[in-house]
């Protein structure tokens, strides 16, 4: 069928054509974002869940309603090449560059710039071209250390914030990427702006790891962040995400398409985007028919294989991909240490170092003690796809 027309969006962070199921999540930080308007407290909305599951598209869709809220948005993307505070830094600059704006919050704002370039100063960071004209602050946020810098910057803009009646989102991704100060000093910076009621919102997404380096870090965290789990679509929302685009464009499904759809992507929201999109291509008239669906197999797998999955496959070492080939022969969902040890003939201990490689890959994550579970759903297909034969490993 038409490709021009072809409404669906696979892709990390692309807006899908229809946000389905998402509501009760959407709902929760819309109350979030009027309370602190409100000057209540709030539990900051934390959304964790497995690769594609739609953490990064919903973390825009609330964007958008703090900014239709008279928010100012504050926007990052936790990587591994950048430190907290060198991510924080300019765009905490821009924060109180709108701030500045309001006549009441200027004194505010001086002094928060001030605190700024001292943190800046402490970490020793530049932040580009653009410099800042205030004379650093001496002895607030400028020690260099994380956690107690932090929570310093951020009561400075939350005191802008409240002079401007402007309240601030901070809205950061991959947060499993945070080193553990950093995350623990984002957790005492939120837990001094909610104190002190000032109008900051946190909203963070990550991969379940995200639980565990929240546990370790302070004993508070589960009280001051609602984790929210994003995972796969209930039947009907899956069905949904598929069908009113298509409708939208004056196409249907067969009802054993969609059956077809739901089972093969398992109602993952990314697998949903590709294999419609496919289908779509596929198919020759109006209606998408189940074996349009049969068809686009193959497309949609090597569309997956060459992309989203093997991004992630190329980083890791031989023995890390032995040891991923080993989790996937047990099957999808948690596996214990033990049991992949067993699987290559050899003792959990010795397997240990490729353990913790992969969950610094961010490939596995850890559900509890001695278990382990890929952090990419459906990615055991995809081991037995690249790797056909355990053996040829052993
Ligand atoms: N609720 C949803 N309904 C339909 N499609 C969705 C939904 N959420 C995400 N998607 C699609 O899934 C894909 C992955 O979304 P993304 O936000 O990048 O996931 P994550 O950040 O969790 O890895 C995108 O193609 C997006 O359009
Ligand atoms: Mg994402």
């Amino acid at each position: 069928m038409d490709e021009v027309r072809n409404p669906f969006a696979p892709g990390a962070g692309t807006p899908p054509p229809e946000l389905a199921g998402r509501t009760d999540v959407l709902d929760l930080t819309y109350t979030a974002l009027l309370r602190i308007q409100a000057g209540r407290s709030i539990q900051q909305p934390v959304l964790v869940g497995l690769r594609g599951v739609g953490k990064t598209v919903l973390l825009v869709e609330m964007q958008k309603m703090a900014s239709d809220q008279g928010f100012i948005v504050v926007d990052m993307e936790a990587c591994e090449e950048q430190s907290l505070p060198e991510l924080l830094a300019p765009k905490l600059r821009e924060a109180f560059l709108q701030l500045s704006l309001v006549e009441a919050a200027k004194e505010k704002v001086k002094r928060g710039i001030g605190v700024l370039k001292a943190f800046v100063g402490g970490f020793g960071i530049t932040m580009g071209e653009v410099s800042i004209t205030y004379d650093p602050t001496v002895g607030i946020a400028d020690s260099g250390q994380i956690e107690a810098d932090l929570p310093a910057l951020f009561i400075e803009l939350g005191e802008a914030a409240a002079a401007a009646s402007r309240p601030v989102a901070i809205f950061v991704d991959e947060l499993q990427v945070l080193k553990s100060d950093e995350f623990s000093a984002l957790i005492m910076a939120v837990h001094k702006i909610n104190q002190r009621r000032l109008p900051i919102v946190f909203i963070g997404a990550g991969l379940p790891q995200v639980l565990a380096l929240a546990g370790n870090s302070k004993s508070y965290s589960e009280r001051l962040f609602l984790f929210s789990e994003i995972g796969a679509l209930k039947e009907e929302d899956a069905a949904a995400a598929v069908v009113n685009p298509a409708k939208a464009e004056g196409v249907e499904f067969e009802p054993d398409a969609i059956a077809e759809l739901l089972r093969i992507t398992q109602r993952y929201p990314y697998y949903l985007q590709q294999w419609a999109h496919d289908a779509w291509n596929v198919a020759s008239g109006e209606t998408i028919t189940w074996s349009d669906v049969i068809e686009a197999h193959d497309i949609s797998t090597a569309a997956l294989d060459a992309s989203f999955f093997r991004v992630r496959y190329d980083r890791c070492r031989p023995a890390e991909k032995k040891y991923m080939r080993a989790l996937a022969e047990l099957g999808p969902g948690h596996r214990r240490s033990a049991d992949i040890a067993d699987v290559l003939g050899t003792k959990a201990d010795k397997i240990a170092p490729m353990r913790a490689n992969l969950i610094k890959k961010a490939m596995i994550y850890a559900p509890s003690l001695g278990d382990v579970c890929f952090t990419v759903p459906l990615f055991d297909q995809f081991m037995k796809r690249i790797i056909p034969d355990i053996k040829s490993l052993l």
